[in-house]
Parts: structure tokens; C-alpha cells; sequence
């Protein structure tokens, strides 16, 4: 017997044995009959399908803005779904409210995931959120035909309602509580701890382990390549085994679980003593809703060449993790990629963690990312840096390029040329050289082989200028080496 996906919709208790790869947003609207949730791009892009997705964590349930339209009913088994429909009380709430007096509705599309999405914000911040939250929240929302000012207008609004809630750092429930009791949220959210406590876990579940045909974790790039067949497949839902997930620390390396997200990784404070600027790179890369759903195993296994995760753990110096069945072995990333899309894997083995070592005080770490737009868009050229210097000798060095090459680019003949050099401008000018010996650009969409030499070029130069201020001021590279 197939075992039922059992969650919570709304006020409802839900047990399904519909298909475990069926999109969230059809089984809203085609089974439940719920339309409330919007299809627009179905690709992950415009905002209209947008939820809510909670899940119990330590005892309190934790909400996070997805899009329905990549995301597999399996998934919500022991979760909380919320729509459009679940947010509604007898009389408007300051979200909605603060949307009609600002004259901020969007098309019958966009509206209701963008009421979705700022409702989630405000019971994630509490009395603390502010505009750049709103403009957070607003970012996989991307239309704006119908006024996007009224939209940052509403958001002060709303920012003014929410000055009644708790803030600081206060769990979510505090404010799911006081956003009950001011009745800006019906009363159901706060049974849900207790009705989602009350769900067998999914290996308890009566599920059988079949031979998988394709394993989905966020769903992010599964979806956008293989929506319409994968209802019909075999599939394993990574995200029902959690202990995949999770950034810890270990013999001064810092080990992450392939099934964290990319906003969970930037939010970590390990993560944030390695990376520094993490939180900033995530500006850089797709939207809240995506971010909460993208996991860093999906980045690595896609194989995208200008996947930003990946250029960036590359850089790390990350080793991977595999598993198949009770074996597992470790894999430099560096030799995960063998040409476009292929790997050192099997199909059947799935990457269960990436670990890389934690930053000392002479290591410094940078990522930087060039594309047609500066947020939300994807890679012309990428880089990311991470290098050791002590007393002006550079230790140790990892440098990747994605955008370059069929494969994300380990620079292995750069590095060792770097490697026990000094820091210095001469240094510099001839590594640049055999980075251009390195890589092989093609001419495409993103842009000519001619621009993405340079581009690598820049990048390069912008490591060193960034993390050396000092030997290399931006104003003398600009009049030297960037001519
Ligand atoms: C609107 C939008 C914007 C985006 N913007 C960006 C961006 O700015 N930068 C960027 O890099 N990417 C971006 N992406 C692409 C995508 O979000 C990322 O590549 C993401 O990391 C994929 O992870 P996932 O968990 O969703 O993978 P999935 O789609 O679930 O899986 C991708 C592939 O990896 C396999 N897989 C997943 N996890 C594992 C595992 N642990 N072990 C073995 N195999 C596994 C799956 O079988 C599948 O083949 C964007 C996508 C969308 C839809
Ligand atoms: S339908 Fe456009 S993001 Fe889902
Ligand atoms: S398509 Fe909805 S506001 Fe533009």
C-alpha cells in the first residue's frame, strides 16, 4: 500500500496518496480546488503561487515564503500549508489592509502571493521588521506593471501595524502569538505545534524504500527541467530525512549538510565566521523564496557551471561526501566535475554532506558575481577567492571561475603558480596570465568568450583589491593592471 502524505492546509488535516512528485500548486488547484494559489511562470520566477510552509522545529513551527509551482506533495508530509485562502479573518488583516489603503494591489495574479509573502515576514520579524525586509520579501514577487511604489508604501504601513508585536531576538511563536491575539492571524496557527507533533515521522510512516529514479531535494532546478514527468516517476524526497540538513563544527573543518538551504547556510553563524560577507552574496543570488528551498547538494549535482554555491565551496576548498546504501566516501569538489554535467558519481549515490576547513585569522575569503541584472539573475561570469597569507607569502590559495569553461572551474594552474608567492603587483599581473591560459570560454546568451576573458580578468584583479585594500588600492589598479 502506498503510504499517505499527511500535513495540515490551512485548518485542515490532509492524508493524500496522490503522487509524491506532484507540484503543491497543481495539487492545489486541480484536486483541492483551491485557487487562491496562483499559476503564473510555473519556473520559480514571478511570485504567484507563493506559500507558506511551516515546519516543527524544536517544539515551535517555523514558517518560510516557498513557491508552490517546485515544490512535491511528498514533501509536506508532517507540515503545515498555508495559502492565500488560510490567511483570511472576518475583516482585513494590516497586511491586506495596508495594501487596499495604499492602492498597492497588483493584478489578480501577483496579489495574492505577495500578501502570502509579507505575511510571512511579519511573523518571522515581529515588531523588528523593517523596509529592506519587505524589499527581502518582495524579491520573488517580480512584476511590477501595476506600481511598485504603492507596493514600498504599504510595506511602511505595515511596518507601523507590526510595531505592536514583540521583537529582538524572540522565537517566531512569540509572534505568531501576539499576531493571533491582535487578530492579524487566525486562531488555528496556534494548535499546529501540537497537530503537527501529532504526525508519525515518514520512515514510521508504513513508506517502503523503493529503488528511486530521481532524487529531489528543493526542487529548484528539477522542476524548471522535468515538471510535467516527474508526478509520473519514482521519486525520493531528500527532505524527509532531516539529519541531512545543518551546519556543525569538527576538527576545525566546518561540515554542512547537503540538504541545507542557501538562506540556512548564510544564516549560520559558522557559516558567517568562514564567509564573512555570506549574508551580502545572497542579494546576489535568486529570490527569498528560492533561497529557502535551493539547497546546496541541488547547486553541486546540477553541474551548472555558474551555479553560485558551487563556485563558491569550490573556492572553500570543499570535499564532498557520498553515500550509496551504508557506503560512503569522501571526494575532493575539485574532482566531482569530469565535462558538462557529468560527475564522479553514480546515479544512485546521493551527496551527503560538504566540508570545508574553518577560516584562521590570515585567511580571507571573496565572492563575486557579474550579470545582466544585479539581483535575481543568473551568472555571466563568477569567482570566488579564498586565500592564506602570512607575513606577505601566500600559505594557501583555492580559486574557481564558473562561466569559462563546460565545468565550475577549479583554477589548479593559477593556484599553483600563487602558491609561496608574495603578495605583490608583479604577482598578480602574471597570475592573470595564466588564468587566461586556463580557461575556455564560449561565446553565448551570457556574452562573448572576448567579455568573459575580461570579465575573469576583473574579478580576479576585484579579490585583491577587496581583501588587500592595502597592496592593491583599488585607484592604482584601476590606472595599471585594469587598462
Ligand atoms: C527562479 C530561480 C532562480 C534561481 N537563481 C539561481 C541563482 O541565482 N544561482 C544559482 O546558483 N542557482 C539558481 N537557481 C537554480 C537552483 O535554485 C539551484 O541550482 C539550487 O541549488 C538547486 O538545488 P535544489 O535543492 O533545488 O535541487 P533539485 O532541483 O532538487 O535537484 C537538482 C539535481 O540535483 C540532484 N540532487 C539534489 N540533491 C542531491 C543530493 N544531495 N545528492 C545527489 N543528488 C542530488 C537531483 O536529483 C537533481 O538532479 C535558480 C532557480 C530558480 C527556479
Ligand atoms: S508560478 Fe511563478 S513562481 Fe510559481
Ligand atoms: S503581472 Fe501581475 S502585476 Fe504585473
Amino acid at each position: 500500500m502506498t503510504p499517505h502524505c499527511h500535513f495540515y492546509l490551512n485548518d485542515r488535516e490532509v492524508k493524500t496518496t496522490r503522487p509524491r512528485g506532484l507540484l503543491v500548486l497543481d495539487y492545489l488547484r486541480h484536486h483541492q480546488r483551491m485557487t487562491g494559489t496562483k499559476e503564473g511562470c510555473k519556473e520559480g520566477d514571478c511570485g504567484a503561487c507563493g506559500v507558506l510552509i511551516g515546519t516543527l522545529t524544536d517544539g515551535e513551527v517555523r514558517y518560510e515564503a516557498v513557491t508552490a509551482c517546485l515544490m512535491p506533495l511528498g514533501e509536506l508530509h508532517g507540515k503545515h500549508l498555508v495559502t492565500v485562502e488560510g490567511l483570511n479573518l472576518p475583516a482585513l488583516s494590516p497586511v491586506q489592509e495596508s495594501i487596499v489603503e495604499e492602492g498597492a494591489s497588483q493584478c489578480g495574479f501577483c496579489t495574492p502571493g505577495i500578501v502570502v509573502s509579507l505575511t510571512g515576514a511579519m511573523m518571522a520579524k515581529g515588531s523588528d521588521i523593517n523596509q529592506a525586509d519587505v524589499k527581502t520579501a518582495l524579491s520573488g514577487h517580480l512584476c511590477r506593471c501595476t506600481g511598485y511604489a504603492s507596493l514600498l508604501r504599504a510595506g511602511e504601513r505595515m511596518i507601523d501595524a507590526a510595531k505592536t508585536l514583540s521583537g529582538g531576538d524572540v522565537a517566531q511563536r512569540e509572534h505568531i502569538k501576539t499576531m493571533v491575539a491582535q487578530k492579524m492571524l487566525p486562531a488555528y496557527f496556534l494548535e499546529m505545534p501540537t497537530k503537527l507533533a501529532g504526525i508519525l515521522p515518514w520512515q514510521q510512516n508504513g513508506s517502503t524504500k523503493t529503488s528511486p529514479v530521481k532524487f529531489i531535494a528543493g526542487g529548484t532546478d528539477l522542476y524548471v527541467q522535468q515538471g510535467e514527468s516527474l508526478p509520473d516517476q519514482q521519486v525520493e524526497i531528500l527532505n524527509l530525512y532531516p539529519e541531512m540538513r545543518g551546519v556543525r563544527s569538527e576538527n576545525g573543518e566546518i561540515r554542512v549538510g547537503a540538504l541545507t538551504s542557501f538562506e540556512s547556510f548564510a544564516a549560520d553563524p559558522l557559516v558567517q565566521q568562514a564567509i564573512p560577507e555570506i549574508k551580502e552574496y545572497m542579494y546576489l543570488i535568486a529570490s527569498l523564496q528560492i533561497r529557502n528551498r535551493a539547497t546546496l547538494g541541488g547547486n553541486i549535482v546540477n553541474a551548472s557551471p555558474i551555479g553560485d554555491m558551487t563556485i563558491l565551496l569550490l573556492a572553500m576548498g570543499s570535499r564532498l561526501i557520498l553515500k550509496k546504501g551504508n557506503e560512503r566516501r569522501s571526494l575532493p569538489m575539485r574532482e566531482f566535475y569530469t565535462g558538462y554535467k557529468q560527475l564522479a558519481k553514480s546515479s544512485d549515490e546521493i551527496v551527503t554532506e560538504i566540508i570545508f576547513p574553518a577560516t584562521d585569522r590570515n585567511t580571507r575569503v571573496n565572492y563575486e558575481k557579474v550579470s545582466k541584472r544585479e539581483c535575481l539573475d543568473i551568472s555571466n561570469v563568477t569567482s570566488g577567492l579564498r586565500i592564506t597569507v602570512d607575513q606577505g607569502i601566500i600559505d594557501a590559495v583555492s580559486l574557481s571561475v564558473g562561466g569559462v569553461a563546460p565545468i565550475p572551474l577549479f583554477m589548479t594552474n593559477t593556484c599553483n603558480f600563487l602558491l609561496g608567492k608574495m603578495l605583490k603587483t608583479e604577482v598578480l599581473a602574471e597570475a592573470l596570465m595564466i588564468a587566461q591560459a586556463e580557461i575556455a570560454p564560449i561565446s553565448d546568451i551570457r556574452g562573448s568568450a572576448h567579455y568573459k576573458r575580461i570579465l575573469t580578468r576583473q574579478l580576479i584583479i576585484a579579490h585583491f583589491c577587496k581583501l588587500f585594500p592595502e597592496q592593491f588600492p583599488l585607484e592604482e589598479m584601476l590606472a595599471g593592471l585594469l587598462e
